[in-house]
């Protein structure tokens, strides 16, 4: 296993990149073989990378909820030492019969998920509890309440939020404490830059934030990325890399605080996203690619 520098993700260091496990279960390409996923989580852990992302609704369908969380949890063990290996999953989405997709906050409903979440990662204890999306019918700093009481029971070992913009962000570090929020995980890429206040706000606040769909989501958007942003596609053929791994560098350079998730449903995806950790972009080629987006 290739070791990497490390970025503090709440209590845990990680690779400044993780694995976004999404596409073994849903997304816009073909669903991989189980073989191919567990491969590519093998591959994820054979380049160094210490933390993966899932959810409990990464399922192909409503009836399949935790179908992502078993894979993560059949690869850890068929791996060998995995204690460093830090895994963050998700609640508070619901699916039900006939796809039908809300959001649920009530405490009744984050433990029933915690629980159901315990026995699909096949663990005691959650390393990263993420609240997926906030429920608009409640207020959220009393949704949160019900995480912290999750953190002292022993079922969760750190909390983060996800698709939070800054006032939520600010309840949050009100009611968890400095030290209590571990991550932000909202949408951030070329194509989508809108929560660059919540980035920022983390870094003032040693929070990690995780970009999601840090490519531009699976499907074509991920593939051709230097294409509709064309800094990516020069510095990438100067440097005889990926653009997307040129993306991710770019990411990285954000802050110390960034840890992209990038989704991979292939191990040669993963392996080439990794290496975004050793590519140091110059100040140049990062105003290069800032005074595209102007
Ligand atoms: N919190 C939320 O609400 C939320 C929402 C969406 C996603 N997420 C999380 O974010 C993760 C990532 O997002 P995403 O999967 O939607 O989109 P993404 O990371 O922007 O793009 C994934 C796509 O990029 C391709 N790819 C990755 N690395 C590559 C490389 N080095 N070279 C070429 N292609 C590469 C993958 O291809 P292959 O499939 O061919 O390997 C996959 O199709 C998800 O897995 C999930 O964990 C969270």
């Amino acid at each position: 296993m290739a070791v990497m520098e490390t970025r503090k993700l709440g209590p845990f260091d990680v690779s400044p990149i993780g694995l976004g496990a999404m596409p073994f279960s849903m997304g816009a390409n073909e669903r991989p073989s189980r073989e191919q996923a567990i491969a590519t989580v093998h591959a994820a852990l054979d380049a160094g990378v210490t933390y993966i992302d899932t959810a409990d609704i990464y399922a192909p369908s409503w009836d399949t909820i935790g179908h992502n969380e078993e894979i993560i949890a059949a690869a850890l063990k068929s791996y060998g030492d995995t204690s460093d290996i830090v895994v963050g999953t998700k609640g508070g989405i619901t699916r039900s019969e006939g796809e039908v997709w809300g959001r649920d906050g009530s405490a009744s409903y984050i433990r029933g998920a915690v629980e159901a979440s315990l026995r699909a990662l096949d663990t005691d204890v959650i390393d990263l509890y993420q609240w997926h999306r906030p429920d608009r019918w409640l207020v959220y700093g009393e949704v949160l309440e019900t995480f912290k009481a999750l953190q002292q029971e022993g079922k969760v070992r750190a909390i983060g939020i996800s698709n939070a913009n800054v006032e939520e962000i600010e309840v949050a570090l009100q009611v968890l404490g400095e030290d209590g929020l571990a991550s932000v995980q909202n949408e951030f890429s070329p194509r989508f830059r809108l929560s660059r206040d919540e980035l920022e706000l983390c870094g003032q606040h040693q929070v990690a934030f995780l970009p999601w769909s840090p490519l531009g989501g699976t499907g074509a958007k991920s593939k051709d990325v230097g294409q509709a942003y064309p800094a990516f596609h020069k510095i990438s053929e100067n440097r005889q890399v990926s653009q997307q791994r040129v993306v991710l560098a770019w990411e990285l350079a954000l802050g110390d605080h960034v840890i992209p998730i990038p989704g991979a449903s292939r191990p040669a995806s993963i392996t080439d996203s990794a290496q975004a950790v050793s590519l140091a972009l110059t100040p140049q080629e990062l105003e290069l690619i800032e005074t595209q987006f102007c």
